[in-house]
This record gives C-alpha cells, structure tokens and sequence, in this order.
C-alpha cells in the first residue's frame, strides 16, 4: 500500500509573524494539511523568526540588502526556497515586491494574504486607506500570486465591519484574527489538491470562484 507524502509548506516572513504562528498553531492541533518544512525571512531582524525557533521549526535568512538587484536577491530566495521542495510557499507578511524571476519559479503554489478587500485597494496603507474613504467594511483576502502587484485570483475573503472611531491600529487588529483564520484554511484547500490556479482564475472542487474568492462573513 502506498501512502500519500507529507505536503510540504514553505513560509515566508519579513517581520512578526504572526500569520506564520497561525500555521504553526493549526500544524500543532492537527489543523493543516501539511508540515511547514522552513521559515524564511528577508530580514533577519524579523521577530518571526525567534518564534518559529521556539516551536522547533528549521530558518534561513536571505538579506535581500545583501544583493543588489530585486532579480539578484530572487534568484538566491529561489534557490533557498527550491531546497525545501515545496507543495506551497506561503507569504505571510513578506513585504518584498517579487519579480518574475520569484513568481515565474513557484507560480500555482505561491499564495499571499492582502488585508483588504480586493480587488479594492491592492498595495499598502490599506486600512487607513479603507477608513478614510468611509467605507462601512473592510477585511482580507487569501489569494494566488502572479506578477500583477495583489492581482492574483482571490480564494478566500473575510469581510469585517468599520466601527464609529476606528483608526488603522484598531482596524487592522479586528482583521488581523480572521487573517489567521481564513490563511490556513485556504492553503488546505489547495495542499488538498481541491483548490488549483489556472490561467483564468482559481478553482475549488472543479468551480471557478468569484472574483472575490469565497466569501466568509465576520462573526461575533
Ligand atoms: C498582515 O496584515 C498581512 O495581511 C500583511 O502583512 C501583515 C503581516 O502580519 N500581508 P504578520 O507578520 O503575519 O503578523
């Protein structure tokens, strides 16, 4: 008989971490569909990475300081990356903008969390951003990577309410728990083989999803 290899997760951090911790806390309860071989960070100040040493889990550091180009320091985080063998690479908070020669190399199995609603405001600042055009929701969204900045197909979207005196720090919290939620669910799904990226978009159990993913509404 023969079984079915351990899937194989590959995350990539650039600061606290805290989405990293939420795989590692769901790998711990039996929650993920998969083992999270290495964390990897571009800054190796990154408080991410005590944290992933804590719970035992293998860290390398690529400096992209170190290199002096964007494809210069890819090409080195490609060749970390490959020595993992990833099913999935993670990014969880990675604050560099990738090159083809990164998204080219990993592209089906690199999956981001973008804490707004896309495709409404892709890029930084996205809370404040949400706020200061009054909108009444915003949330976060897992999604596919291609070489359009925060436009890969969306998988997986939480929606949460703005409340009266919100500012950025308070909004970007409320959100911040259900990123930790909604990120290892979605990545399940695909080292499940039931989500896949195809040219026009992303698929789960064979059905194209919405231009927004699928949508989880926040609860109390
Ligand atoms: C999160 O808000 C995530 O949506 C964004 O960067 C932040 C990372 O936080 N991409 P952490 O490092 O996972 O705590």
């Amino acid at each position: 008989m023969s079984s079915t290899p351990e899937k194989r997760i590959s995350i990539l951090i650039s600061g606290r971490g805290s989405n990293m911790e939420a795989f590692l806390n769901a790998e711990r309860h039996g929650a993920l569909s998969g083992r999270v071989v290495r964390v990897i960070s571009n800054r190796p100040e990154a408080a991410g990475l005590a944290t992933a040493s804590k719970a035992e889990v293998a860290t390398a550091v690529v400096d992209h300081t170190a290199y002096e180009s964007r494809e210069a320091f890819d090409t080195a985080l490609v060749e970390a990356v490959n020595q993992d063998n990833p099913d999935v690479v993670v990014l969880a908070g990675f604050m560099r903008i990738l090159t083809p020669v990164f998204i080219d190399a990993f592209l089906g199995k690199l999956v981001n969390i973008h804490p707004s609603l896309l495709p409404k405001y892709p890029g930084l600042n996205t809370h404040q951003r949400a706020i200061d055009n009054g909108d009444k929701e915003a949330g976060a969204t897992v999604h596919y990577v291609t070489n359009e900045l925060d436009g890969g197909p969306p998988i997986l979207q939480v929606t949460v309410p703005i409340e009266t005196g919100d500012d950025a720090a308070s909004l970007a919290a409320r959100i911040l728990a259900f990123e930790h939620i909604i990120f290892p669910e979605a990545v399940n799904w695909h080292l499940q083989e039931r989500l896949v990226q195809e040219v026009d978009g992303a698929y789960l159990d064979g059905n194209k999803l919405p231009s927004t993913g699928t949508l989880r509404e926040w609860q109390t």
